[in-house]
């Protein structure tokens, strides 16, 4: 299939093209740089060894998007563009709300005008909010806590109605736990651009110098050792849950979401203990009071992701940890040294 990928130079989309790549699909990416590096499509490009189409420019910017859908003629859209940052969220609402809402819908009217009819959107597990239980599935009720949460649940609500509004429509939302790792290659990786929000990233660059210590954000959670507890997952396998998407798309009409998760959940100290593992070094920890808006724990229930699109991880905490550690010591300035 032609496959447009919103967002494609970013750290999930990168890793989709190389495996959109891997099962015959043709890909085209749009993307305005905001989170990333053209670098980062040199080297997709390097170790697909595949041709990649882009266009540099908005979600938001219709004549851009008609262009794409002029010149490329997609038979589906990836849509990963998107702004990501929580703590920004509450700090920028209507930035938020006018790229994660905004764009989604410019993306649908645009797709309409070409006659585009299939979409995988990405959401995520922070739509649940603090949990009535555990696992999660996906008929659990939906309060996000953050501005980041509401848009990607209005997002969501507008491609359910969409996609029910005609025939042959199909969207499917997949509700990401927590991305980490990198691709085998340790060319392609996570590489956030200020001080880390996300605790892999963190830990990786306490690992390799740049920062002094992980700060543990609240010990007395109600978890087993008291730190928080996710469900971490390998960015290649999330990758391939988006390749699975597509089929599901060609068979089905109408909107569905999907839990992308491994179903297993690990602490703080669990996360720090693997990435020693990995690196075979000790990473120097400080404690801090609970972070603002953080929940105790989350965890997928992934069983409608296997059933229905066929897809599960297969990747455990140390090839996570493992590959973390190759990206981050192979690129100790992430892309900044292209
Ligand atoms: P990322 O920032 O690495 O990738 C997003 C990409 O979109 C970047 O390349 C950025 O330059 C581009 N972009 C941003 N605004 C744009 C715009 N207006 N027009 C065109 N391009 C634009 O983030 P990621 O981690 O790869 O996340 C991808 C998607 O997955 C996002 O929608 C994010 O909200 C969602 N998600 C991420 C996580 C996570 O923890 N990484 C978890 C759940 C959901
Ligand atoms: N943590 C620390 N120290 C840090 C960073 C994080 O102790 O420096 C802890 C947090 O308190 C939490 C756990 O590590 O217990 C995971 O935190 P992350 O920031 O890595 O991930 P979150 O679960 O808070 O949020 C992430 C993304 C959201 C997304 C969500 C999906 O940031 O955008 O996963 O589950 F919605």
């Amino acid at each position: 299939m032609r496959v447009l990928v919103t967002g494609g130079a970013g750290y999930i989309g990168s890793h989709t093209l190389i495996e959109l790549m891997a099962q015959g699909h043709e890909v085209c990416v749009l993307d305005n740089y905001t989170n990333a590096t053209p670098a980062v499509l040199t080297r997709v490009r390097a170790l697909s060894n595949g041709k990649i189409a882009d266009f540099k420019g908005d979600v938001r910017d219709p004549a851009m998007l008609d262009r794409v859908m002029q010149d490329f003629a997609p038979d589906a859209v990836v849509h990963f563009a998107g702004l990501k940052a929580v703590g920004e969220s509450q700090q920028k609402p209507l930035t938020y709300y006018d790229v994660n809402v905004g764009g989604t819908l410019a993306l649908l009217h645009a797709m309409d005008r070409a006659d585009c009819r299939k979409i995988i959107f990405s959401s995520s597990a922070t739509v649940y909010g603090e949990p009535d239980y555990l696992p999660y599935d996906e008929a659990h009720p939906t309060r996000p806590a953050s501005v980041y949460g509401r848009t990607k649940l209005m997002a969501e609500q507008v491609l359910t109605d969409w996609a029910t509004a005609a025939p042959d429509r199909s969207a499917v939302i997949l509700r990401y736990f927590n991305p980490v790792g990198a691709h085998a290659s340790a060319r392609i990786g996570e590489d956030p651009k200020d001080i880390p929000n996300n605790l892999m990233p963190y830990i990786a660059q306490v690992a390799i110098g740049l920062r002094q210590a992980l700060t543990i954000y609240g010990d007395d959670y109600d978890t087993p050792d008291g730190t928080g507890q996710r469900d971490y997952i390998h960015v290649v396998d999330l990758a391939r849950a988006h390749v699975a998407a597509l089929d599901y798309t060609c068979k089905t009409c109408g909107a569905r979401p999907f839990n992308i998760g491994t179903g297993q959940s690990y602490s703080v100290i669990d996360m720090v203990r693997a990435f020693e593992r990995a690196c075979g070094q000790t990473i120097p920890t400080q404690q801090a009071p609970r972070r603002a808006g953080d929940i105790a724990a989350m965890q997928a229930n992934p069983a409608r992701a296997r059933a229905e699109l066929g897809w599960q991880a297969t990747h455990d905490l140390d090839a996570m940890t493992a590959s973390t550690w190759a990206w981050q010591s192979a690129n100790p300035k992430g892309y900044d040294a292209c």
